[in-house]
């Protein structure tokens, strides 16, 4: 059995070792140094852990967990562009260290190299496997439009949130263990049990990284703080304390939500002191461990012996208690 960080190693070594074409460099550099930096390599370890929780083996599940990886980074890539974020992974963002063009087709390259990598799957779960993992992709972009869409309007519900979140970032996370499940012969149940598990994780998992986008350490995130604030996005945090707050403290908010011309450090300070006001933070946390403990009620119905998820716990502890 792997545990989290054996899984994770085999992940770096495979896409270190793993070869990226030279040419043209303008195109394939920037690949390189974004699945150079890092990163938690969650999605492929999840894909190779589900695996594990089923056969012998992972090595069927190599090739589709470092796709699966460099799709999420070719999601960072037009991410951070559509984002306007200057840092990833402690480094300058791709559309910063090359430019706005690169950032798009080094990306796009990146997608359909992923569809490549998927595509060599193993024959018996091959149509399962790719039909999973290109819906999964269409959701993906549902969610960020979603996002997107949202940086322009003034009220977004709780419920349009979840919505959004869960295609930007749930789905992935809930693949990457259905994927792996399936790659390691499990039963449609059991694949289906794995994705809810990954669904309420992954939802728990975005709400701490609006929570970690306000208030997590600058040196440890390797994002810059307050990028979600600066961009309008109606982050859970941002929902909440349009819901909460006074009518002074809404005028407020939606002064800032709708000024053009600002500086961005007094309207990220501005804003954190509303949110610490009605206690945002606090509320945050508590509705992250609502997702957290729904995700473990899933994988404690999982029908597998207790012992073979201990790594899967693990993991979403793991996950609960990153700063980064
Ligand atoms: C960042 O994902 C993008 C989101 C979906 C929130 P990760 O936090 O997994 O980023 P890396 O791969 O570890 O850098
Ligand atoms: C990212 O959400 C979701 C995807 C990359 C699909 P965010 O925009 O919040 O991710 P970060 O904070 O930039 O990593
Ligand atoms: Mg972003
Ligand atoms: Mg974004
Ligand atoms: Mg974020």
């Amino acid at each position: 059995m792997y545990s989290l960080l054996e899984a994770q190693n085999l992940i770096e070594k495979h896409l270190q070792t793993f070869s990226i074409p030279d040419t043209p460099p303008e195109l394939y550099e920037p690949v390189k140094y974004i699945l150079s930096l890092g990163g938690k390599r969650i999605r492929p370890a999840l894909v190779l852990l589900a695996c594990d929780l089923f056969s012998g083996g992972v090595e069927s599940a190599l090739l589709p967990a470092v796709a699966i990886e460099i799709f999420h980074n070719f999601t960072l890539l037009h991410d951070d562009l559509m984002d306007r974020s200057e840092l990833r992974r402690g480094s300058p963002t791709v559309h910063v260290k090359y430019n706005e063009n690169v950032a798009i087709l080094s990306g796009d390259v990146m997608s359909i190299l992923a569809n490549r990598l998927m595509n060599q799957s193993p024959g018996v779960v091959l149509n399962t496997v790719h039909d999973i993992f290109t819906r999964t992709a269409m959701q993906v972009c549902e969610g960020q439009q979603f996002d997107m869409n949202f940086e322009e309007r003034l009220t977004v519900s709780e419920e349009e949130y979840l919505t959004m979140i869960e295609l930007k970032t749930a789905v992935l996370i809930a693949a990457s263990l259905k994927i792996g499940a399936i790659l390691g012969g499990s039963s449609q149940k059991d694949a289906d049990d794995l994705y809810e598990f990954g669904r309420n994780l992954g939802i728990a998992f975005q709400l701490q990284d609006d929570l970690l986008d306000t208030y997590g350490d600058p040196s440890i995130i390797g994002k810059k703080l307050g990028t979600d604030i600066v961009d309008n996005k109606k982050t859970f945090l941002m929902i909440e304390a349009l819901e909460k707050a006074s009518s002074s403290q809404d005028r407020e908010l939606t002064g800032w939500l709708t000024k053009k011309d600002f500086d961005r450090e007094e309207k990220i300070s501005a804003v954190v002191s509303i949110f610490d006001a009605l206690k945002i933070k606090e509320l945050t946390e508590s509705r992250i461990r609502d997702f957290y403990n729904a995700s473990l009620l899933n994988l404690k119905q999982l029908n597998r012996p207790e012992e073979r998820k201990a790594e899967l716990y693990n993991f979403a502890s793991f996950l609960m208690n990153r700063n980064r």
